[in-house]
């Protein structure tokens, strides 16, 4: 089964959408791809729009008269119909082709990786600024870490899931690793501490040799998305781990649900090891700090923390 992937979940698109996009294929035979695009976007319901082209490209890969287009037409198949590396995982579009053709898979595989961990800037009202690509140098090491990483679990680079991404990083799930490419740390310090993953991997790298650009590559254990969704409903979560870490010395400053997961044996532990500071740096350097990240949430979780402090003085 070919199926989305949508935050670590399985996606469904409903049968009703699916065959939607069947007849509206059907109706286009023929024509140039991008025309066919169209009409399935136009007529999917909008939660579905964003899974229509990998849907369409299941479809197409089923019907013996698309195929050469989509192998010879790689470059537009993957600009034009997947956006970005997220779409292209979620949809298992890699893993399909493998089993297809492995010669094919084989021959587009660096495209595959450039393209996964494409850097896309934007500034600070959205707008994207510019898109950072990997040298041939990088490709080919990632290439090889996605293998590596994979072989040693068992598994092909085509099985490679969607993570996620945050501002800075894109996150890539290969059976139970991670493997993560991110720029602009905040912070140079690390807490060695058992609420913060710990990765088996951790690399300083120049990624782009010409521009000088700075990521951190990282390989770790694949940590699973919170069972809630709300920022309220994971608010003790949240807080018990900024007060553990605060209680050894440091302040988590991005302390939100969306950089906690959790591990294999259900423990919820910090999967973003960005911006966490020793508390008398952070303290002295505060107004610095803030001006690279919001302090809204360390400020929300302080309070919690003390009044939770407070309340336990009384009792
Ligand atoms: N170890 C992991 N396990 C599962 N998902 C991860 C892991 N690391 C990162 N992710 C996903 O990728 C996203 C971005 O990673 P994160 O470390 O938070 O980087 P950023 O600094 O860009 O916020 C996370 O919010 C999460 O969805
Ligand atoms: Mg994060």
């Amino acid at each position: 089964m070919w199926r989305m992937q949508s935050l670590g979940k399985a996606f469904y698109m409903t049968d009703v959408e699916v065959e939607r996009i069947r007849k509206t294929l059907t109706e286009t035979k023929g024509k140039d791809i991008k025309e066919r695009f169209r009409p399935c976007v136009s007529n999917a319901e909008y939660r579905f729009k964003g899974e229509v082209m990998p849907e369409m490209m299941r479809q197409m890969m089923e019907d013996e008269e698309d195929r050469s287009y989509i192998f010879g037409n790689m470059d537009h198949v993957l600009e034009d119909f997947f956006y970005n590396g997220s779409t292209l995982a979620r949809s298992g579009f890699m893993k399909r082709l493998y089993e297809f053709s492995p010669e094919e898979y084989k021959k587009y595989y660096p495209r595959f990786i450039e393209f996964m961990f494409r850097n896309k800037i934007f500034d600070a009202n959205d707008n994207l600024v510019e898109t950072l690509t990997l040298d041939e140098e990088m490709v080919d090491k990632m290439g090889r870490l996605l293998e590596e990483v994979a072989s040693m679990q068992g598994l092909h680079s085509s099985d490679v899931e969607w993570a996620g991404a945050g501002k800075y990083s894109i996150a890539y799930k290969i059976g139970e690793k991670v493997i993560k490419l991110g720029r602009d740390r905040l912070s140079d310090t690390v807490p060695d501490h058992p609420c913060v993953v710990k990765p088996m991997y951790d690399k300083k790298l120049v990624v782009n040799a010409q521009r000088g650009t700075e990521e951190y590559l990282e390989v770790e254990d694949y940590l699973r998305p919170l069972e809630k969704y709300s920022f309220k409903e994971n608010e003790g979560i949240v807080l018990d781990l900024f007060t553990k870490l605060r209680k050894a010395g440091w302040v988590w400053v991005d302390s939100r649900p969306d950089n906690v997961g959790k591990t294999k044996n259900g423990t919820y532990i910090i999967l973003d090891r960005d911006a966490i500071y020793p508390e008398d740096y952070f303290e002295e350097h505060k107004a610095e700090i803030g001006k690279k990240i919001s302090l809204g949430n360390f400020e929300r979780y302080e309070k919690l923390r003390l009044a939770e402090m407070d309340s336990q003085v009384q009792e």
